[in-house]
């Protein structure tokens, strides 16, 4: 395995610090998708905290069915197995929660300050860092899971990127000037999902809502949400206690969505 660490599945599960993520620690050279394998894991009975690492995904997954850029030894591409009680009304919340981790994770490794946009991507300096990917899924048994899928960029350069995401995607690297060591990022990371779930757990998303929101410039600005064919435009303002976006239309209604893309207006 070319990744640039030395390193097999059970040193990262014992070197972690977490209370339940990181149970069962996969670590393969390439799959087709991170999630799409964890989904396979839950069906077959795997136990919550199941982690999946990949060092190239051939069908790396986004939202609205896009691909995720998934190269060997460039990225991050990992998902994890959770089992809350409370799904699937929360799965915004847990998307959240995954974003909150993620982007206090990215923080520790990047002089450049990384920031959340609403649902699930981070930014840094206004490109797209990481995006997130947090799906339900139900076995043939009726056991029930969420499974979290992180796509983060770390040492791509410019170059190798596909064209077509070269002015809106960027890389730890890019941002950094220097290479970040994938195993350290993410050690931090499944710590700190660990941490974030616990205290949704615990409050059933409380402190994630109000960490989001110290953790994003969205408010205020100019938005464009995008959701099927509806195109709103207006004002972002904040989030509710269930995770929708109120914005404030063009009309002077406030809205709340619960799922789309947010464009930031530059005019
Ligand atoms: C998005 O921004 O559209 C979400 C991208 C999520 C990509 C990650 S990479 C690991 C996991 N496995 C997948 O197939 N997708 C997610």
């Amino acid at each position: 395995m070319t990744y640039d660490f030395e390193t097999d599945a059970a040193s990262i599960k014992d070197n972690l610090d977490c209370t339940l993520i990181g149970s069962t620690v996969l670590l393969l050279p390439e799959v087709d998708s991170t999630n799409k394998l964890v989904k396979e894991y839950l069906e077959n009975g795997a136990e919550e905290g199941l982690v999946a690492i990949a060092e190239a995904q051939t069908a790396g997954r986004g939202r609205f069915g896009r691909t995720w850029h998934s190269p060997a030894e460039k990225g991050i591409y990992l998902s994890v197995l959770l089992k809350p009680r409370l799904i699937p009304n929360h799965l915004s919340r847990l998307t959240l929660m995954a974003g909150v981790a993620t982007v206090s994770t990215l923080n520790e490794f990047t002089r450049q300050r990384a920031t959340l946009k609403w649902p699930n991507d981070i930014l840094i300096n206004g490109k797209k860092a990481c995006g997130l990917l947090c799906e339900y899924s139900q076995a043939p048994d009726g056991t029930t899971g969420i499974i979290i899928g992180v796509g983060i960029n770390i040492n791509h350069l410019p170059e190798q990127f596909p064209e077509e995401l070269r002015g809106t995607s960027t890389s730890l690297l890019i941002e950094n000037g220097l290479p970040v060591k994938r195993l350290s990022l993410i050690r931090s990371l499944l710590n700190h999902l660990d941490q974030e779930y616990q205290a949704y757990l615990t409050d059933g998303g409380k402190e994630t809502l109000r960490k989001w929101t110290l953790n994003t410039d969205l408010f205020e600005k100019q938005v464009i949400i995008t959701c099927g064919s509806n195109i709103t435009r207006g004002v972002a303002l904040r989030l509710d206690d269930s995770g929708r976006l109120i914005v404030r239309t063009e009309g002077g209604d406030e809205k709340a969505f619960d799922s789309g893309e947010v464009t930031l207006r530059t005019k």
